[in-house]
């Protein structure tokens, strides 16, 4: 489904082991290596003084990179992330006051049928907008792991199956889906001309009379919604999904500008680019660069986590385990098909794009059974920060990530894309913590000051709960 990149392993694992060689990268950062033969390195007490040059060397943070792994290093390194990218199908996008009012959508609990749920709820700035839990919470369970939103701006797929093809269409999802906002389309598009109309006004102009509306109407809602919503005539319906879409149009405009900044590990790569190299604070540990090289080689995890976003945003049948007590779940398969036949999809009547600007949905792939329990690979930035993993949150750690991956287990369904790795202990601690690199703040649009005085609680009752509940 990706085209792999393509990288020589054998290079560097003949190297791992010269400390020679490591005296030879020290000077010269992007010098291959192998230049000192060993023979002159045995001789005499020369050896000793090179070995700890080597020492010193590794403890500074430096390693034996070829030119291909350095490509390969420069490509996941933030700095390589283009510009935010246009959001043609919502031309409110980069409109402030869009990001002000999608900023307050966000937060605001009243939007729930039960006053208590925000997206914040389950999307939490303080835990990397995602919520630590297994399964997130919001009127009821729900049947996933709820992702983080970091940079999602560049994904042309939404949720863990893509059935979603943009930020604006993606947010009106849980506001009608029964276990995480519960509201019908009706009561939600009313709520928020009865809250924030005058900031709703400035964005998008008058809005409509939604006075013969019932509280209760809507496509998705209970029987007695959905029949309250069939008679509605169409300009009532219309009026309702333009409000409705434009509160995620709203919303989008905040989140896509949800971005990460410079991990450990960018500040690394970064200094690999400078000649005098040798500053502490941009170094990884001989066991982190370790794992740097597993990631990048043997342990094949670039396939699918590249790029800067450390994610290639497509999806892949990885064998994870079927989680007991859940809906069947088709993964991609199911997603593709949802997302074509979506009225908030690209190519619907509240996108604000062309036909021909809406490539990926013109190109979806989608009668194919590889997308059988394939599934979106999330960013892996800040991913120790947030366990636990995988779309129904089957793994609790790292660790027990790893060993995944180690064993690549059959898929319950389908065909899995993975093999095993038979990495030995210490290469799976290595793994771990070159993944602990990858952690940095994450940026968003600030509050205004005082903006939610009357909401202070949004996160109180997320925030102590234990990781993995
Ligand atoms: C009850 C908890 C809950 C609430 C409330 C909630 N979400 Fe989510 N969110 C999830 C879960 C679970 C997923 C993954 C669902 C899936 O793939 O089926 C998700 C996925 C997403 C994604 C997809 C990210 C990606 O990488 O594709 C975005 C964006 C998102 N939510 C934004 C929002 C917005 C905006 C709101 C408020 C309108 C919201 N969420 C409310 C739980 C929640
Ligand atoms: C064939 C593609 C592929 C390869 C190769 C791959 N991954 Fe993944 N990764 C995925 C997908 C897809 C998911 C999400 C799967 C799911 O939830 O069912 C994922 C999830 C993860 C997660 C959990 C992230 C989260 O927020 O839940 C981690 C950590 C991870 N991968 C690390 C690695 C490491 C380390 C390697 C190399 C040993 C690797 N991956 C190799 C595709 C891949």
């Amino acid at each position: 489904m990706s085209a792999t990149i393509k990288f020589s392993l054998a290079d560097s694992a003949s190297r791992r082991d010269g400390t020679c060689a490591t005296k030879t990268i020290r000077n010269e950062p992007f010098a291959r290596q192998g230049e000192i033969g060993l023979s002159k390195c045995v001789a005499g007490g020369l050896f000793l003084i090179l070995l700890l040059i080597g020492v010193t060397a590794q403890a500074a943070g430096h390693a034996d990179w070829t030119e291909s792994e350095l490509t390969i290093l420069r490509s996941l390194a933030l700095s390589s992330l283009p510009p935010l990218p246009a959001a043609p199908s919502n031309r409110f996008a980069d409109n402030p006051a869009a990001v002000e009012l999608g900023r307050r959508l966000f937060f605001d609990r009243r939007l729930s049928s039960n006053g208590e749920v925000a997206c914040a709820s389950c999307h939490d700035p303080e835990r990397d907008f995602q919520d630590g839990r297994s399964l997130a919470k919001g009127v009821g369970q729900a049947n996933r792991r709820a992702m983080p939103l970091v940079g999602m701006a560049y994904s042309p797929w939404l949720f863990w199956d893509g059935r979603k093809d943009s930020q604006w269409a993606q947010a009106l999802g849980p506001l009608e889906n029964a276990n995480e906002h519960n509201l019908s389309r009706g009561r939600c598009a009313k709520l928020i001309l009865e809250h924030y109309k005058p900031e709703y006004s400035t964005v998008f102009g008058a809005p409509p009379d939604l006075s013969g509306v019932p509280e209760n109407a809507g496509p998705l809602g209970d029987k007695r919604a959905r029949r309250a919503w069939s008679g509605l005539d169409d300009t009532a319906r219309d009026a309702v999904n333009r409000v409705f879409a434009n509160a995620g149009k709203a919303i989008a405009a905040y989140e896509r500008r949800i971005v990460w900044d410079e991990s450990r590990f960018d500040a690394y790569v970064r200094s690999l680019g400078e000649q005098a190299s040798a500053r502490p604070e941009n170094s990884l540990s001989t066991e982190e660069i370790a794992g740097l090289k597993l990631f990048i080689g043997k342990g094949h995890c670039v396939e699918c986590h590249r790029g800067p976003m450390f994610t290639d945003l497509d999806f892949h049948n990885t064998g994870v385990p079927v989680r007991a007590g859940l809906p069947k779940d088709l993964g991609r398969l199911a997603g593709a098909e949802r997302v074509v036949a979506d009225e908030f999809n690209c190519l619907g009547r509240y996108s604000d794009a062309r036909l021909e600007q809406c490539r990926e949905l013109n190109f979806i792939n989608k009668d194919n059974r590889r997308l059988l329990r394939a599934y979106k690979p999330p960013s892996l930035r800040n991913v120790a920060e947030r366990p636990p993993y995988m779309h129904a949150g089957q793994f609790a750690s790292l660790q027990a990530v790893i060993g995944h991956y180690n064993r690549a287990p059959a898929a319950p369904a389908g065909h899995s894309e993975i093999k095993p790795l038979h990495l030995k202990a210490a290469e799976i601690r290595q793994l771990k913590a070159f993944l602990k690199t990858l952690s940095g703040t994450i940026r968003s649009p600030a509050a205004a000051p005082s903006a939610f005085q009357s909401y202070p609680n949004v996160f109180d009752s997320h925030h102590k709960e234990p990781v993995g509940q």
